[in-house]
């Protein structure tokens, strides 16, 4: 029962044939529809219909993104418990969204339009599941495999974890704390990797980046020389985060959206303790090998 990945993100683009060509082929997404202004992506070895969606907008940042659930009566249990907080639940029906069945949708504490959903089609991974090679032949870009995590930003991240745990279970990873304790950063999963969702302080309904797992530290320098080959705008790394252990590199879709790709990390116990980062080890936490801001970490986002 319950939530088990970040499924989906929706992001503006303002420039629709642009976007396309920079997810299609420096990302390396496969395309797998187009309805109503905008297009839907996928990464190649996901089987699910969609994890990214463009659309159209006037400027870019984060539209809204999608857990997946495993059991179809999870969406009434979770509607339960929102409207229990007075949070209003919306009810979309099947087929209402391209490739996607009954959901539920809110707005978190934060200010982040989020959905929940049991059920989408399933378009394959370009491989037979009787005796498959370990790859499509026809990759392109980076070719990331599968949509990692998820960070955003709002004003009250310690808020934001008290809800996120009691309504969905998602476990605490690691903390930023200030001087008294209290957190002001957290990472939380429920796939057992080092985070599916990290908050971070900012603006209302602010998106930081949206990761996409590549298998090693070589894949991360791969995606560097692509992006440079493409003339993409590098905001950090390669690099080794403190927080996650994870490796990373950062950068700008056309756009201004924050995209990465991540590898490594740690595979948590449920019942693991939190990690804590102090204030002071901050920039430790985020870029371990620098130990300072790179690019414009904290500041920009969208
Ligand atoms: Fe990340």
């Amino acid at each position: 029962m319950g939530v088990f990945k970040t499924g989906y993100v929706q992001l503006r683009v303002t420039d629709l044939d642009a976007a396309v060509n920079y997810y299609g082929n420096v990302l390396g997404l496969v395309e797998t529809g187009r309805e109503d202004g905008k297009v839907y992506f996928k990464c190649w070895d996901e089987h699910d219909h969609h994890s990214i969606i463009i659309r159209q907008a006037d400027g870019p940042g984060l539209d809204q993104f999608g857990f997946k659930t495993e059991s179809p009566e999870d969406l009434a249990v979770f509607e339960k418990k929102l409207e229990a907080k007075g949070i209003k639940v919306s009810r979309t029906s099947a087929g209402e969204k391209l490739g996607q069945g009954e959901a539920i949708s809110f707005e978190d504490r934060g200010g982040h339009r989020v959905e929940i959903y049991y059920k989408m089609q399933k378009v394959g991974n370009g491989l037979p599941l009787d005796n498959p090679d370990p790859y499509p032949p026809n990759l392109k870009g980076i070719a990331a495999p599968r949509l990692d995590h998820l960070l955003i930003t709002s004003p009250n991240a310690a808020e934001d974890l008290e809800f996120y745990r009691d309504v969905f279970g998602f476990r605490l990873t690691e903390q930023v704390v200030d001087p008294t304790g209290a957190p002001i950063a957290v990472w939380m999963e429920r796939s057992h990797t080092p985070h599916d969702l990290a908050i971070i302080p900012g603006k209302p309904g602010g998106f930081h980046h949206v990761a996409f797992y590549v298998e090693n530290w070589t894949e991360i320098g791969r995606a560097a020389d692509i992006l440079a080959m493409n003339n993409v705008k590098i905001d950090a790394g390669p690099t080794r985060h403190g927080i996650t252990r994870g490796h990373t590199i950062y950068f700008f879709d056309p756009f201004g959206n924050r995209n990465e790709t991540f590898t490594g990390g740690y595979v948590p116990d449920i019942d693991n303790p939190p990690i804590t980062w102090t204030l002071d080890k901050f920039w430790t936490g985020v870029f371990y090998w620098d130990r300072t801001e790179q690019g414009s970490f904290t500041e920009v986002y969208t």
